[in-house]
Order: structure tokens, then sequence, then C-alpha cells
């Protein structure tokens, strides 16, 4: 990725205070693009531009509750009001429950994940809809998607379900955009390698995890005029099994 193929894009990135989300916001930047992150925590968000390196006029971050419709609205509509428009909408928000088989599982697993990670798809891709279509050819939504979602294992029902269920969604919405206009995909892991990981754990191979560098790049490359063509599609970064 060159330093600026993004160079005047918006780009929001909703739970970019996770695992991977600082590295996306830092790739995304690099290519020129301004970042708009949110995440529940302000806090974490005021202290990203300096740790990212990111110039704050190009930068953007305010708490916002991604399980409330309206809130998603209004951090649109602020980012619309500030920056003029929205190129681009990667969804990062993540979470875990499970490890016992299904019929001994709590279904309040599925209740919390359905939230987490299907509604707020549901409402950040609602939200940012008309944006997305109005930068044409720029327009851009990424997921990060789990292989659980299409090789789902006993004890990973909820998860898997969920995440097949986000895809499903974002499959749906790609559906909606015109040809060479905005497009929507799927990035799928199964599991995210962070730097904070390999620093707790130097000896440890990660042999089935995906590098956080590596989705990054991934999701730049998605977000560049090199993937205009790419719409509705599953990308997978796994190992073939
Ligand atoms: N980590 C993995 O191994 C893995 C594997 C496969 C797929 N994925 C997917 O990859 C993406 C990134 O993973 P990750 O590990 O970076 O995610 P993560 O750290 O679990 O979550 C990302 C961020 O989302 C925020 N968030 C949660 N609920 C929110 C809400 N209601 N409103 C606003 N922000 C909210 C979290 O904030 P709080 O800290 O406040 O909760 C967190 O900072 C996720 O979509 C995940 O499902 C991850």
């Amino acid at each position: 990725m060159s330093s600026n193929d993004l160079d005047g894009r918006v780009i929001a990135i909703a739970g970019i205070g996770g695992g991977l989300g600082p590295l996306v916001a830092k790739e995304l930047a690099d290519a020129g693009a301004a970042v708009a992150g949110t995440d529940r925590n302000q806090e974490l968000l005021d202290a990203l531009p300096e740790q990212l390196g990111i110039p704050a006029e190009r930068y953007d971050g305010r708490a916002v509750d991604l399980l409330d419709e309206e809130a998603t609205r209004g951090w649109c509509a602020a980012l619309v009001e500030r920056f003029g428009r929205v190129d681009g909408l990667i969804h990062l928000v993540g979470g875990w429950r499970g490890g016992e088989p299904l019929h001994e599982a709590s279904l309040a697993d599925w209740d919390f994940l359905h939230g987490l990670l299907v509604r707020t798809v549901q409402h950040t891709t609602r939200a940012f809809h008309d944006q997305l279509v109005r930068s044409g050819s720029h327009g851009r939504f990424v997921l990060v998607s789990a292989k659980q979602a299409q090789a789902p294992t006993n004890t990973n029902a909820a998860y898997a379900s969920a995440k097949a269920a986000a895809e499903a969604w974002t499959l749906a919405f790609a559906d909606g955009f015109e040809p060479g206009g905005a497009t929507a995909n799927i990035v799928v892991v199964e599991a995210i390698l962070t730097p904070r990981m390999r620093e707790e754990s130097p000896d440890q191979d990660f042999p089935t995890f995906t590098p956080a560098e590596d989705i990054a790049a991934a999701i730049a490359f998605l977000c560049s005029d090199a993937a205009a063509k790419m719409n509705g599609q599953r990308l997978p970064l796994t190992m073939g099994r």
C-alpha cells in the first residue's frame, strides 16, 4: 500500500480500541485516509492519535454504544458534519462466549453475542449506507469474520452462528450496491495474533493465528481502488484445512 492510495478518504472504524483496531487505523492513516474510530472508552480513543502518530486533523475518536441505533446514526451524522462525508466503514466490534457443548451452554451467550456481533453490524450498516452509496466507487464496508462461521464446532455454536448471521447480513448489504459503486466484503480469520500476544508469549508458536498486521493490510487493500471490482466476497486469511 503506498502512502497516498487512500488520500482524502474518510474511513470509520467501529471497535477501534480492540486488539486489531489500532493496527487497522494506522495502516489506513499511513495510506492517507482520515480515520474516525469509535469504542466505548473515550480515554482510550483520545490517546490513540498520539500513540499511532496520526495527525489530529485526520483523526476523530468518539465513544458510542453501537448497541444503540440512534447513537450509531448520530455518530455517522457527526462525522459527516466534521469531514463532509464518510467513504468507508470497517466493523471490528468483537468478543467471545463459548466453550461448553451446545446442549449445556447458556442461551444467554447467544443473546450477548447476537448483540455484539450481529446487532452492531446491523446498526452500523444501516446508519452508514447512504454515505457509502454517495461515495460511489470509493464506498467500502469490511467485516472481519471467523472461520467458525462456515466450520462451526459444537462448543462454539453461539459464536459461530452469530458470525454466520453477520456474514449473511454483509452479503445482503453488498447485494444492494450497484455495479461500479460501493462494495462490502468479509475478511475471514481463525484467530488474531496481536503484537501484545507476541510480546507476552515470545516463545509460543501460533500456527493457526493470522497476524494483526496482515489483516490490517488486507483491509487496506479492500479499501483501495485495486479492490473496486470486488463485492460480496469472503477473503480467507486462513490455512486451507
Ligand atoms: N480476536 C480473534 O481471535 C478473532 C477471531 C475471529 C474474528 N475476529 C473478529 O475480528 C474483529 C476484531 O477483533 P478484536 O479481537 O480486535 O475485537 P475485540 O478486541 O474483542 O473488540 C473490539 C472492540 O469493540 C468494542 N465494543 C464492544 N462492544 C461495543 C459496543 N456496543 N459499542 C462500541 N464498541 C464496542 C470493544 O470495546 P470494549 O473493550 O469496551 O468491550 C473492543 O474495544 C471482531 O469483529 C472479531 O469478532 C476476532
